[in-house]
Parts: C-alpha cells; sequence; structure tokens
C-alpha cells in the first residue's frame, strides 16, 4: 500500500508535495509532510498563523506616518495612500471610532456612529460625498455630516488637513 500511495502522490518531500505547499493544498500528516514543519521550502499554508495575506503586507506600507508632527489639535491617522478616491474606512482615534472618506483628493472625517441604529458609517458605500449606512440606507453628506434622509439627524463631522503623507484630523 505504501508503494502504491507513493505511486499516487509522490514521496512526502517530493516535488509533488513542494508544489502542493506552494499552491496551499498541503494536509497535515503524520508522515513527515512539510506543514509539519520540517526544513524545506515550502511556505505555510493559507490558514497558518504565520501566513500573511499580501494586502496586509500592502497595508504596512501605507501605515499612518510617524515622522510627521500634525497642526496643533490634530491627529494623523492615516497615510493618504491608505485610502483610495471614493472609499470611506473606520479609524479608532483615542478609542474612538470615526469615518475618514476620500473624494478624489479631498479627505472628510465624520462621526463612524450612524444616528439611526448605530451602524459603522466606514463600513458603508460612498457615491460623491454621500455615504450610505450599510445597515439601513439613511445617507449622510461626508463634508458636513447632514443626513440626506433624514433632516432631524446629524453626525459629528472633524475638520482635516493632509500634511505631507499624513491625513490629521481634529476630534
Ligand atoms: S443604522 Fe444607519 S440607517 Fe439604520
Amino acid at each position: 500500500m505504501g508503494l502504491l500511495k507513493t505511486l499516487l502522490v509522490g514521496r512526502p518531500n517530493g516535488l509533488r508535495a513542494q508544489l502542493r505547499g506552494i499552491l496551499g493544498l498541503t494536509k497535515a500528516t503524520s508522515e513527515g509532510s512539510p506543514s509539519t514543519g520540517e526544513k524545506g521550502s515550502t511556505p505555510p499554508p493559507p490558514n497558518s498563523p504565520t501566513h500573511e495575506p499580501a494586502e496586509k503586507a500592502l497595508r504596512l506600507n501605507k501605515e499612518a506616518p510617524r515622522d510627521v508632527t500634525p497642526p496643533a489639535g490634530y491627529e494623523v491617522v492615516l497615510h493618504k495612500d491608505a485610502l483610495e478616491p471614493g472609499k470611506i474606512i473606520e479609524v479608532i482615534i483615542g478609542g474612538t471610532a470615526i469615518a475618514v472618506a476620500r473624494v478624489g483628493n479631498e479627505y472628510f472625517a465624520i462621526s463612524n456612529k450612524c444616528p439611526h441604529a448605530d451602524g459603522p458609517l466606514g463600513e458603508g458605500t460612498l457615491d460623491g460625498h454621500i455615504v450610505s449606512c450599510p445597515y439601513h440606507g439613511w445617507t449622510f453628506d461626508v463634508r458636513d455630516g447632514a443626513c440626506k434622509t433624514n433632516p432631524y439627524a446629524l453626525v459629528p463631522s472633524y475638520p482635516v488637513q493632509v500634511v505631507g503623507t499624513a491625513v490629521c484630523v481634529k476630534m
């Protein structure tokens, strides 16, 4: 049976095993596969805690700059290239969640908390200057926090300045 298995799936450290490892198809076995920690050239499987998706690696290159001194009262919240035009993101500053939006090359910041039922506006969709709450669709203007769905609702908006590569928000 061992010979038949070797013929069908290859040796534990053979070329086919290495290809399975590269493609993330490796299963942990008791026969010394690459996922058991043996020294080899195969990367860890995708669900391994040491495996970092390429997307995360890209984000690490766009961390909020630490070498920028923000204007008085402002805090650096993110790298200006960390947010593509037409996108909105949730950022935690001093324990408070805010939503930072980019429209063209302008940045805006409003509260992350929808007044309807606490929906996370930073997870909403942005259309021009209008963000739609992901929960029930109320819409807000990211320039001033005005609610377009309910004229009596409003979310706080915060001044934003870009200094070098840093997006800075005054809370
Ligand atoms: S929580 Fe935002 S629309 Fe309902």
